[in-house]
């Protein structure tokens, strides 16, 4: 065991989205919005399982606060419920919603933890959906309208601030696959939505700095750090292919190296263009402050001559976690390394990592030992990646407490907090004792 200790200044807390915990789902003057709708339809949802409660966080959320606050958290990043603020996805705006994001972060001022505002965390109102959703260019104005309303009523309190969570995912798999809200399976579609959706991020960034709030604000990109299953030329080729087609696709734009040829190539053959206007680009790479990073795990890439894309994911080689990931705590620290050195070393802050283990109470405790091995792995990469000169700030654990993972339902546990889904009793697992005692030590050991 070796002992990484952190630089000074480094922040640790957990991460969270709206849809996910907050439950409340009609309360209070609620819109709609696309995950309401998808998880209602029968089929979507393991089990046919809802987020209509959730964790019951919109009522306990003092509560809720109060175990972080004992946990250790110096920071917390959540996400706001635009149909909450904005039922509609424009115009009126709900009182009741914003207060409870006010009360929300006064409690965790109250307690000394720094909130983290993500703005979209997946979950569109459908009023905006039945108007075309991210394929309508609409949606860019709404969301730049919407973000204002927040920045104006918590900008005084709030100095970190991300646009999107992972377009990369509501795009593909609610567009393009699918599997997740609003449930299309379109290529044009989903080439507007990625459009859109960048172009949305630069627009709230405009907003931003013309709102004259003093903080940061940056995107959220969903990363997986891919490996060559072989040294051959090909496979290298097809591994560089699976960069453009999922972290430079998001990356590039953002950071004013525009779309990868590869991908634009690849829309336009299947008649499926990205909807660039003049002007866009540099909309979308509007300077920010900060990047976001969520990974999970690694995918080790061969050639894939037969279909379009060229690449596909090999074999894997690594032990499967329940949600089919590869235990690879590696990954998070070569991620690191490869966008600092992709994008000049921005400013990061890993806003998700974490680990799936479905431990269960055994005479009242959880004994997740796959997570914490697999933390201790994790944080031990991001220390290498820093040591190697990877500039990173803080780290959100994804997940505070176990909730509604998407269409998994409530069957993958993420939490350091056990949620029992019957009777909502939140119980700390030994990965948060594990967790508390890194962030007072301010190190892993691993
Ligand atoms: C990420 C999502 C987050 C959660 C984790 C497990 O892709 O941003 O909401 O589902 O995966």
């Amino acid at each position: 065991m070796t002992i990484h200790t952190f630089p000074d200044g480094f922040k640790w807390g957990t991460a969270t989205a709206a849809y996910q915990i907050e439950g409340a789902f009609d309360e209070d003057d609620r819109g709609l919005s696309i995950w309401d709708t998808f998880s209602h339809q029968p089929g979507k949802i393991y089990g046919g399982q809802n987020g209509d409660v959730a964790c019951d966080h919109y009522h306990r959320m003092e509560e809720d606060v109060a175990l972080m606050a004992e946990l250790g958290h110096q920071i917390y990043r959540f996400s706001v419920s635009w149909s909450r603020v904005i039922p509609f996805g424009t115009g009126a705006v709900n009182e009741k919603g914003l207060q409870f994001y006010d009360r929300l972060v006064d409690t965790l001022l109250k307690y000394n933890i720094q909130p983290a505002v993500t703005l979209y965390h997946w979950d569109l109102p459908q009023a905006l959906q039945d108007l075309g959703g991210w394929a309508n260019r609409g949606t860019t104005d709404a969301f730049a309208e919407y973000a204002k309303v927040m920045y104006d009523r918590l900008g005084d309190r709030v100095s970190r601030w991300i646009t999107l969570n992972e377009p990369l995912i509501f795009t593909m798999m609610g567009h393009r696959t699918g599997v997740m809200a609003p449930g299309i399976r379109d290529l044009g579609i989903t080439a507007r939505s990625v459009h859109h959706a960048l172009l949305a991020h630069g627009k709230a960034v405009q907003a931003f700095r013309a709102s004259g709030v003093t903080g940061e604000i940056g995107i959220t990109n969903a990363n997986t750090s891919y490996e060559p299953a072989d040294d051959s030329a090909e496979t290298l080729k097809a591994t560089e292919l699976a960069r453009d087609f999922d972290s430079r696709l998001f990356h590039g734009p953002v950071f004013g190296k525009g779309y990868p040829e590869s991908v634009i190539r690849y829309y336009e053959g299947k008649g499926a263009p990205f909807p660039i206007e003049p002007g866009d680009m540099e909309i979308i790479a509007s300077a920010t402050d900060f990047l976001g990073v969520n990974l999970y795990s690694r995918s080790r890439i061969e050639p894939d001559p037969e279909r379009g894309l060229g690449f596909r994911a090999a074999r894997p080689t690594l032990p499967l976690l329940p949600m089919g990931y590869e235990a690879a705590p590696h990954s998070l620290g070569d991620f690191l390394r490869w966008v600092s050195k992709e994008y000049d070393r921005p400013k990061i802050y890993i806003t998700e990592n974490g680990v799936n283990d479905n431990a269960e109470p055994v005479n009242g405790v959880i004994d997740d030992h796959v997570r914490m091995d697999l933390l201790r792995g994790f944080l031990a990469g991001v220390h290498g990646a820093i040591r190697d000169g990877a500039d990173v700030r803080a780290y959100y654990l994804w997940s505070f407490c176990d909730n509604f993972e998407w269409a998994f339902g409530f069957s993958k546990r993420f939490g350091i907090v056990h949620t029992d889904f019957e009777t909502l009793k939140r119980t700390p697992k030994k990965s948060a004792e594990m967790y508390s005692e890194i962030i007072r030590n301010n190190a892993v050991d691993a």
